[in-house]
């Protein structure tokens, strides 16, 4: 099995960028601990002139690595040789123009669309990362693969593990936060699932422990590999737009992984020559969980060159731990106070002329319901793009004739209890119900009508309602 020798790892950190071969399995640079990148030298990977010529990959779908929505960008992201590629047919997503979206955000209609990652094998956008690490795990011979989730990567590693056979899972996740169409999948598909009592932030520090520990290949997002699979996402947003350059996009934000590949993938067109401007990045924390947020927008942290700030960062999770705060959303699969990519998080940011915003519980619900109304669906953490969106647009950040691009992480299934609640719970039940004490109405709400087991009661009601 083979690496290519086309590509390398390098720190991020300008002042270090110590290097490393693509057969070590890191998460960390060795000298100063900051991330990896993963590098590529261009001049000999020759990838298409124009964008465009992507295309043609999709008259070979007939073979596994142009079926994907990943390796079909192969060129893009080439560090590991063609039969080596790990696909489960990731990618297949699409890029929906929604017009009633359009108008709740506030944009024109035909300004607003919505990036559809559920579509993935697993349900989130997961996939497109997984894909690449999971690549990358089995050409440097790793035999189990970990990761603490919110519960998408969790399902996703699951998921790669069971179809292929090739790994066995170790997947950690904080105790009681976890949505059930994810818990399902992991334990559906077969993983050792380790529930930590904790959140995720904890269960992030004891994982990378333990598969250092352990020897166990470790598929989070620090993980350089998996960012190349979502470097992706983007690719696809621009063919589904005839390799138009949106104005905006808007993501929402985690543990950090997407708005780092992003910027990274456009850097990387931009220094190709495929593309000739960048779009702009807008990041949306919850409320609950908006340690960007408050780092970016209030405290002035910024990537400068790699020289961040005197420990922004450091100072401010010292304050979450004296203060005991937690995260706490209903978006559970974004309830991150301690994102691991921050700092790649700020290059993209540098890169993009981004923005970050934090949008509450209520908005991010009410969003949702307005994603479902207009017939496509995602869980909560998802519908923070177009809650932030819409944010952005109120404050005049984004004119109402830009075309914007919100990414929806994950399928709608993925958490029936929020929505079911949403729609149905009564007013003052609400808090209880949701597990969130700011929601407090469900805007949208579309509830169930109630009637006896009788026809001339039913056909009433249908005539009253419809
Ligand atoms: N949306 C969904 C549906 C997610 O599952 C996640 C992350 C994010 C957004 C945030 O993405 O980390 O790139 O900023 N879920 C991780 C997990 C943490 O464990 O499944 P990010």
């Amino acid at each position: 099995m083979a690496l290519t020798d086309l590509a390398y790892q390098r720190c991020i950190s300008p002042q270090c960028g110590e290097t490393y071969g693509t057969d070590e399995v890191r998460v960390a640079c060795g000298k100063c601990g900051d991330l990896l990148d993963v590098l590529y030298d261009w001049n000999r990977v020759k990838p298409p002139t124009k964008l465009s010529d992507f295309e043609q990959m999709w008259t070979r779908r007939h073979e596994p690595l142009r079926f994907s929505g990943v390796w079909r960008f192969h060129e893009l992201l080439p560090f590991a040789a063609a039969q080596d590629v790990v696909t489960v047919g990731e990618g297949q997503t699409v890029l929906q123009r929604a017009d009633s979206v359009a108008k709740y955000v506030g944009v024109n209609s035909g300004g607003l669309y919505l990036q559809y990652e559920g579509l993935n094998p697993s349900g989130s956008f997961k996939d497109n990362g997984m894909s690449a690490a999971f690549t990358h795990a089995r050409v440097t011979g790793a035999k189990r693969a970990a990761c603490a989730s919110t519960g998408n990567t969790s399902a996703s590693l699951a998921m790669y593990c069971s179809v292929t056979r090739l790994m066995k899972a170790v997947i950690f996740v904080g105790s009681g936060k976890i949505a059930f169409g994810k818990l399902s999948q992991a334990l559906d598909y077969g993983a050792l699932t380790v529930q930590i009592a904790g959140d995720f932030d904890d269960a992030m520090a004891r994982v990378k422990e333990v598969s250092r520990d352990l020897g166990i290949y470790l598929v989070n997002s620090v993980n350089p590999f998996r960012l190349e699979g979502q470097k992706t996402i983007m690719y696809r947003v621009l063919e589904a737009l005839r390799w138009e350059i949106p104005d905006w996009i808007v993501v929402p934000g985690g543990n950090l992984g997407n708005s780092s590949a992003f910027g990274k993938a456009f850097s990387e067109l931009l220094e190709l020559g495929l593309i000739d401007r960048i779009p702009r990045l807008a990041v949306i924390n919850a409320a609950g969980a908006n340690t960007l947020y408050e780092l970016y927008e209030n405290r002035g942290l910024r990537w400068n060159g790699g020289n961040g700030g005197p420990c922004v960062a450091c100072d401010y999770y010292k304050e979450l731990d004296r203060e005991g705060k937690k995260a706490s959303t209903i978006a559970s699969a974004i309830e991150i106070n301690r994102p691991v990519n921050l700092n790649k998080c700020l290059r993209a940011l540098d890169i993009c002329d981004g923005v970050v915003r934090q949008v509450t519980d209520q908005d991010i619900m009410d969003a949702k319901a307005q994603v479902g109304a207009g017939g496509i669906g995602c869980e909560p953490a998802s519908a923070a793009s177009v809650a932030g969106a819409k944010l952005l647009r109120e404050q005049g950040v984004i004119g109402a004739d830009e075309r914007v691009v919100c990414i929806l992480t994950g399928h709608l299934l993925k958490d029936p209890t929020a929505t079911v609640a949403y729609h149905t719970t009564d007013q003052d039940k609400f808090n209880e119900v949701l597990g969130s004490r700011d929601v407090k109405r469900a805007s949208f709400a579309n509830r169930a009508v109630a009637v006896p087991n009788d026809l001339g009661e039913i056909i009433k009601a249908i005539q009253l309602y419809s």
